[in-house]
């Protein structure tokens, strides 16, 4: 089966550029997305010289708009505070695409307790801005960035997918699976409130075990 070109909106932080080279590792064709032309191209470089030699090289830079435009599938990776300014200048590339969200909605300083956006999720109110023809999905909230780049280290967390599209779903749950990760469908797009959730009360419990990449399993499945 041909795999999907992935854009990577905001790739060239910590979150989306550890999975853009977990599924470049895989064959995937990876376009990082930044404000900056210049940044996504040296966050590029700089992933597929991380990638072993034998591998294609098939991570290029663009702009988030032309990233969003030339992909199949949308990885948005951006912190909250900006996720409605960017996803105005991606809109037209996403319709008719699945949009994977792995926004956290954080309420510095406070970073270690749940905040609900005024939609509900950031993953519902970037599915109403991006309009319907858009297939949103949640997933990947729950995996800290820490040890994403060491390819030789497996990601010890489940990832939780929710949306609406059970094609867009599917299409995450199969990425979790490419980084090397389980995914499990938590049901519709309105329950990424929870995973977003998450990642606060793992915030919280980093803090306090003095770890940085505590994660979630779920058992009996
Ligand atoms: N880090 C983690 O462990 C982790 C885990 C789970 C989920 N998440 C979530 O995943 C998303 C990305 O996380 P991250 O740690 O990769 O975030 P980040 O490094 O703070 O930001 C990612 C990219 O977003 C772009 N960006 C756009 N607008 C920005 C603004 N106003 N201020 C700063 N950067 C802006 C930047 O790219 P350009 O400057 O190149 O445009 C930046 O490199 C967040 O929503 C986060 O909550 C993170």
């Amino acid at each position: 089966m041909t795999k999907p070109t992935l854009a990577i909106i905001g790739g060239t932080g910590e979150e989306g550029s550890g999975l853009a080279l977990r599924w470049a590792a895989e064959g995937y064709s990876v376009l990082i997305g930044s404000r900056s032309r210049e940044r996504a191209d040296a966050a590029a470089a700089e992933l597929r010289s991380m990638l072993p030699p034998e591998l294609p090289a098939r991570i290029s830079g663009d702009s988030n708009a032309g990233a969003a435009n030339a992909a199949d599938v949308i990885v948005l990776s951006v912190p909250y505070s900006s996720q409605t300014g960017i996803l105005e200048q991606i809109r037209a590339g996403c319709q008719g695409k699945t949009v994977v969200s792995v926004v956290v909605p954080l309420k510095p300083p406070r970073v270690s307790r749940v905040w609900r956006p005024p939609g509900g999720s950031a993953a519902e109110e970037a599915q109403l801005l991006l309009g319907e023809e858009a297939r949103v999905v949640a997933a990947f909230q729950n995996i800290s960035a820490t040890h994403l780049k060491e390819l030789e280290h497996a990601v010890d967390c489940d990832i939780l997918v929710t949306g609406d599209n059970g094609a867009a779903k599917q299409t995450a749950i199969e990425l979790a699976r490419a980084a090397g990760m389980r995914g499990i469908d938590a049901g519709p797009l309105s329950n990424s409130s929870v995973s977003e959730g998450l990642t606060a009360v793992l915030i919280g419990i980093n803090i306090r075990n003095e770890v940085n990449g505590s994660g979630i399993r779920i058992t009996g499945v």
